[in-house]
């Protein structure tokens, strides 16, 4: 089977990018990035591309006519590199619908909270202030809401009334270089079906040691 072709879209330090490369690097995950898409200049993924020869790109979206362009152009140039996923690894905007219809159930994301509670920015800080005993990371397909669309697999972490927002990043953070690669796997695997709201997963063993919970089909 040939391996399947990656696009990232990032806009920061691009950690979970890190860690999807490392899992391919080690052979653990067969796949190949073909591009990486930065909304910022300053994004640290930028650096982290370069170091691994993957060919990157900055895109400023106030340099467009409108958001639907930027994503219009976006989804262009994934498709100029036969980008078969996207995948959004810290990328800090909401998918627009040109991008969406150019890669149905084709786009994933991860978000650092056990969805549906505490979507958009700082979901480790909702859930703190929030005084949640629970919260985690979750891998899902992208839609057009704010990490609304259907989840893949989730993993949970506990949370002390001591935590900060710091410290509850750290620790979901350990387990969201764990959950992302293991989705894209999946999906790599032909192993993720959506049916509604749900992912069913074929054939699922969980690697030893995570804490991730999966629908055993
Ligand atoms: C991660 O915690 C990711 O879950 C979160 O941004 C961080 C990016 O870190 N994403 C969101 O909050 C999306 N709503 P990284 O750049 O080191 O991968």
């Amino acid at each position: 089977m040939s391996k399947l072709t990656l696009g990232v879209l990032a806009s920061g330090r691009g950690s979970n990018f890190q860690a999807i490369i490392d899992e391919i690097d080690a052979g653990r995950l067969d796949a190949e990035i073909r591009l990486l898409i930065v909304d910022n200049v300053e994004a640290y993924a930028i650096e982290r591309a370069r170091r691994q020869g993957i060919e990157n790109l900055c895109l400023i979206p106030g340099e467009f006519q409108s958001k639907d362009d930027f994503f219009l152009r976006i989804a262009g140039e994934l498709k100029t590199r036969g980008v078969e996923l996207v995948v959004l690894a810290g990328f800090m905007r909401i998918v627009r619908k040109p991008l969406i219809d150019a890669f149905p159930y084709r786009i994933l994301n991860i978000h650092p909270a056990l969805l549906p509670s505490f979507p958009g920015l700082h979901g480790q800080r909702q859930a703190v202030d929030y005084g949640v005993r629970i919260s985690g990371c979750t891998v899902h397909f992208v839609d057009e809401g704010m990490d609304t669309g259907p989840v893949i697999i989730q993993a949970a972490v506990p949370v002390s009334p001591e935590d900060t927002e710091d410290s509850l990043s750290e620790r979901i953070l350990k387990l969201e270089h764990k959950i992302y690669p293991e989705a894209i796997r999946l999906y790599s695997e032909g192993r993720l079906r959506v049916e509604g709201r749900t992912v069913k997963i074929t054939g699922y063993r969980p690697p030893e040691g995570h804490i991730v919970n999966p629908p055993l089909i």
